[in-house]
């Protein structure tokens, strides 16, 4: 299973799965482990996020200046909460660069920084690709809400924006989808391979304009780090 097709927002079946995975490590029947949770380890958010983590990045670090500055002024302003701060209001982070510059690595990254930080979050992850062949109307499936559940998630990761092919109903997909988080001041993570001054022309002027003014921007440099591995 490819890293790409596997980031698919929350689904109780591998999460359950990994769960049992986890339980089982530890001697745990997951039949019995509601009874037995007062004796078990807590399972962390961190491992528990594992689940939906795509393989390649489960043991992401946030390692760029500015990506670590997002995540600690995100985890600084958590709501306080009984389980610990809950994600509030915030900045987005757009992270640009080309090709296997890391792009990806660091948003999960983040996400794993927050999580081992004890911010209380719900979050999902899709690329821009997934996302459209996710939401294409179809018989017995409901776009509309999977639109809304993805544009009010506490934290979204959007990976390889403007790498899909657009059309009039892509480009409505995102704007209702960005626009809803930036009138919410909902922090969004966003991974793209374009340039700044090509946003506007893929993406349109609606999207580049809120995307400017709702991200703080980090560009990524360096070689293909898929061809370049240290010796
Ligand atoms: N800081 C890092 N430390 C170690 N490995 C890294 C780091 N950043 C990236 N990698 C590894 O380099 C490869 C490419 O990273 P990644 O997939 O994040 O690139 P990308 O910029 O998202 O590429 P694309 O534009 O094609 O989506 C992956 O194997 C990833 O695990
Ligand atoms: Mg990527």
């Amino acid at each position: 299973m490819s890293a790409t097709l596997t980031r698919e927002p929350h689904r109780v079946g591998p999460l359950a799965d990994r769960l049992n995975g986890i339980l089982a490590s530890r001697g745990i029947d997951p039949a019995t482990a509601a009874v037995e949770e007062a004796h078990a380890e807590p399972v962390t958010a961190l491992e528990l996020a594992d689940a939906h983590i795509p393989a390649r990045y489960r043991q992401a670090l946030a390692d760029h200046p500015q990506v670590t500055a997002w995540a600690d002024q995100i985890a600084r302003a958590g709501r306080p909460g009984p389980g610990g701060p809950g994600i509030s209001e915030g900045p987005s982070l757009l992270i640009a660069g080309p090709t296997g510059t890391g792009k990806t690595h660091q948003a999960y990254g983040a996400v794993r920084t927050l999580l081992a930080r004890g911010v209380r979050l719900r979050w999902e992850a899709t690329t821009t690709a997934d996302l459209h062949a996710r939401l294409r109307p179809r018989a017995g499936h409901d776009a509309e809400r999977d639109l809304q559940s993805l544009a009010r998630c506490p934290l979204l990761l959007l990976d390889d924006l403007g790498a899909a092919k657009t059309s009039e109903w892509t480009e409505e997909l995102t704007y209702r989808l960005i626009n809803h988080r930036y009138e919410h001041l909902l922090p969004t993570l966003i991974t793209t391979n374009l340039p700044t001054a090509e946003l506007r022309t893929t993406l349109g002027d609606r999207v580049a304009s809120r995307l400017a003014e709702m991200t703080e921007r980090v560009v990524l440099t360096g070689p293909d780090r898929r061809r370049h591995h240290p010796a």
